[in-house]
């Protein structure tokens, strides 16, 4: 953008609230932290806004937002729930689900924060800041992850910072975020679907579905040609240094993203050794995955091998956005 904006940064609390708030109703763009990890918010109704927004993450236009709301009946205006859907909605919300549902006909969500699709992603956070913004502002609020479109999604306020000082309006810091990858997203238009894995385990959705969720696969498209859920295109995730997943041996000069205890041959000669869980926790591994990509980027070490990570509960969304760093950028 040639518009350089002062971006402001306030602690959370009543006034930084207000603010945020006031700048939404602006038409302006706030980053604020959700329970997954930052959003950048902007008033779901506003396409003005929503394009502002679109130019500040350097994102393409075609990928769609989700639109976050503070509470089921706002949504229900937005969107229509079908039994499954209805289900889920109770059972997670608030948290980290989104989910993708049949547009209602008078939803007042922006075309562009759509990109043009007869569906739309909707979900209500759980972090407290956030909530507190939603009930301020008063309507929906479309929130891409708060980061430069192909960086990883920013799990502090200082990630957003490096990312987007001087292209947005404000920055909310309420801390580092508890669950560090984003949500899980569900189709729930026709058969529930899991369009991307995230901070809701698989098996907590199906044990409420009572059945197994079909899995979307990364290449599959709707009608209209556009990707289900484009954020699983192969290298969405990318930090600049390369990423060597599965590592049992390490090269010399390779940087070490570990995970548990275990031991890994050549791990004298590394040049920066990170653990994402000495414990062997997912939890707090996924909390720390993209705060460590960002970190051992920013040395720039040639390249990033990662420890392998188990794959049940959070691990699926470990392991996809490792993936995804992973996929060569040249
Ligand atoms: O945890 C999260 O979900 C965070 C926080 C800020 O809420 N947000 C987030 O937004 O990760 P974003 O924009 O980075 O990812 C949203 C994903 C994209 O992959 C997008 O393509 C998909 O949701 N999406 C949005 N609307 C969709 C739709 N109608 N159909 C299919 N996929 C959709
Ligand atoms: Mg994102």
């Amino acid at each position: 953008m040639d518009v350089r904006l002062k971006t402001q940064i306030l602690s959370a609390g009543e006034a930084a609230v207000a603010a945020a708030a006031r700048v939404l109703a602006e038409g302006g763009l706030v980053a604020f932290p959700t329970e997954t990890v930052y959003g950048l918010g902007a008033d779901a109704t506003n396409s003005a806004a929503i394009a502002h927004l679109y130019q500040a993450k350097g994102r393409p236009a075609f990928n769609p937002l989700i639109a976050h709301v503070g509470d089921i009946a706002a949504a229900r205006k937005i969107a229509r729930f079908d039994a499954a859907a209805m289900a889920l909605a109770e059972a997670f919300w608030p948290g980290p689900l989104t989910l993708v549902l049949p547009k209602m006909p008078d939803c007042a969500v922006a075309d562009l924060a759509t990109a043009g699709l007869d569906t739309v992603a909707i979900r209500i956070p759980a972090h407290p800041v956030a909530r507190d913004i939603l009930r301020t502002f008063g309507g929906p609020v479309v929130a891409p992850s708060a980061n430069l479109s192909g960086h990883v999604s920013p799990t502090t306020a200082a990630h957003v910072q490096s990312d987007l000082a001087g292209r947005i309006d404000l920055i909310v810091d309420g801390g580092p975020v508890a669950v560090g990858v984003e949500s899980t997203i569900v189709g729930c238009f026709d058969e529930p679907m899991l369009l991307r894995p995230g901070g809701l385990p698989r098996a907590e959705i199906e044990r409420v579905l009572g059945r197994a969720l079909r899995q979307a696969s990364a290449d599959a498209e709707s009608d209209s040609g556009q990707p289900l859920a484009p954020g699983m295109l192969a290298s969405h995730y990318a930090p600049r240094a390369k990423v060597r997943l599965n590592a049992v041996k390490l090269e010399a000069g390779e940087a070490l993203l570990a995970f548990g205890l275990g031991a890994i041959s050549g791990i004298d000669a590394a040049s920066a050794v990170m653990n994402l869980s000495e414990r062997g926790d997912l939890a707090e591994a996924a909390a720390n995955l993209f705060g460590h990509l960002r970190a051992l980027d920013g040395k720039g070490v040639g390249t990033i091998a990662v420890m392998s990570i188990p794959k049940e509960g959070l691990g699926e969304a470990i392991n996809d956005r490792l993936r995804r760093a992973a996929v060569g950028r040249d």
